[in-house]
């Protein structure tokens, strides 16, 4: 067989489930699965890690999935953090520069940025990221202000918190696993690596992916993520509704939003029946068109939720790309188009159609995607797989 390139590991600890993508690094921005695990999650809920205990064991099940599928254990992960707790804030720093040659030099934007991330942190907090997103020099924006001339410099940079406990706990289990630590990733980076094209993170695009007990809206333009928000709403709101409203178990609202759930009631056929649904302690059966008047309800609120707190950006021309467990129901991407008003496209960027086959693992496969981008993982130029036009052209 031949040897396997460099491998690491993504871990996507989400709300319902845990998912462990081992992937080969061929090269740069170039991952190849090898074995894919998944496994529910426990001891995790909206409130935070409450069994440190069941959710290292629900780790290990997926972890012990994705290498046994793999036949190997990467020594490196990087780590999809769960949503709780996840705080973004938007803030600038200013500088009079005072060099004598009247030139930026690197150790102003380093001030400058310093100053833009001094954000009031709360008492269980931890600073989980923080980069500038825009920068102007004398008031006007420039890429890299070094070496140019100006009086004043101002960052605006995004940081992001996460809860310390939290973090610390993870990163507890994963070592104790045996991983080094490469990246401790949102979910909003990971989705926005696997979900956007190049071109969509440069020239404006809104990313919503929908989980299990989450939603998550993230703005990209200039090819960064420049506003996020996160609510607690998703898949699992949509299926207590189905158990409240039809008065049906949890277990079976589940069953039938993923078997027979739709987002657009119009297009059921009125006599469309689910039979033998058991309710109140007896079969019944349930119109399929009632069903999807339930999903229906709660997804156009979690998406107008999401366009009202978006409502002070300008957006037109963006397209929206829906991901997530919750993009899965059919007639999602017509509901949201006539709510955005935009083109919609749902999952996965086509590029990795062929790598990543089910949008649950989006974050998983783009955590380690969005590592190599910002060099938290390295990866060698492997001869022996080098493309062949590469080894014909160098
Ligand atoms: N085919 C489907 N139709 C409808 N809903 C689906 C389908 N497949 C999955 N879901 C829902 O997607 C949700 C899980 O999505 P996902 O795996 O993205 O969540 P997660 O990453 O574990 O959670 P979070 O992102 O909130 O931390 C569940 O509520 C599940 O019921
Ligand atoms: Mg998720």
């Amino acid at each position: 067989m031949p040897k396997m390139a460099e491998s690491v590991l993504g871990l996507d600890i989400g709300s319902s489930k845990i998912s462990s993508v081992v992937c080969e690094l061929p090269q740069p921005q170039e991952v190849i699965i090898r074995g894919l695990g998944r496994s529910a999650t426990t001891g995790l809920d909206e409130t935070g890690i409450t069994d440190e205990d069941g959710l290292s064991q629900s780790i290990l099940r997926s972890v012990q999935r994705a290498t046994r599928a793999a036949s190997v254990k990467p020594g490196r992960v990087v780590v999809g953090l769960p949503t709780f707790g996840t705080r973004f804030v938007i803030n600038s720093g200013v500088l009079s520069l005072q060099h004598v040659s009247g030139l930026v030099q690197a150790e102003d934007v380093t001030q400058c940025l310093k100053r833009a991330m001094q954000v009031v942190r709360h008492p269980h907090e931890i600073m989980v990221h923080g980069s500038s997103i825009e920068t102007l020099l004398d008031g006007h924006p420039v890429d890299t202000p070094i070496g140019k001339a100006g009086r004043q410099l101002e960052i605006t940079a995004r940081v992001i918190f996460s809860d310390q406990n939290m973090v610390d706990s993870i990163t507890r289990i994963v070592k104790n696993l045996g991983f080094y630590v490469a990246g401790l990733s949102c979910d909003q980076f990971g989705a926005g690596a696997a979900c956007l094209s190049d071109a969509e993170r440069q020239y404006g695009a809104l990313l919503i992916d929908i989980g299990g007990k989450w939603t998550r809206a993230s703005l990209f333009q200039k090819g960064t993520l420049v506003l996020g928000s996160v609510m607690p709403v998703g898949g699992h709101r949509i299926t207590q509704d189905i158990a409240q409203c039809l008065r049906i178990p949890i277990s079976d609202a589940e069953r039938v939003k993923i078997k027979y759930g739709h987002v657009l009631p119009f297009v059921i056929p009125d006599g469309d029946i689910i039979p033998g649904i058991p309710s109140d302690g007896r079969p019944r059966d349930i119109r399929r068109r009632i069903l999807a008047e339930v999903i229906r309800a709660r997804v156009r609120e979690t998406l107008a939720l999401v366009r009202k707190k978006l409502r002070h950006v300008d957006m037109s021309g963006f397209p929206v790309i829906i991901a997530g467990g919750g993009s899965a129901i059919p007639g999602l991407g017509i509901l949201a188009s006539e709510i955005f008003e935009a083109p919609v496209r749902l999952g996965i960027h086509p590029q990795f159609h062929h790598t990543i086959r089910n949008p649950e693992d989006h974050v998983a496969v783009g955590v380690v995607l969005y590592g190599m981008k910002t060099g938290a993982i390295q990866v060698a130029q492997h001869p022996t797989t080098q493309r062949w036009w590469q080894r014909a052209w160098g």
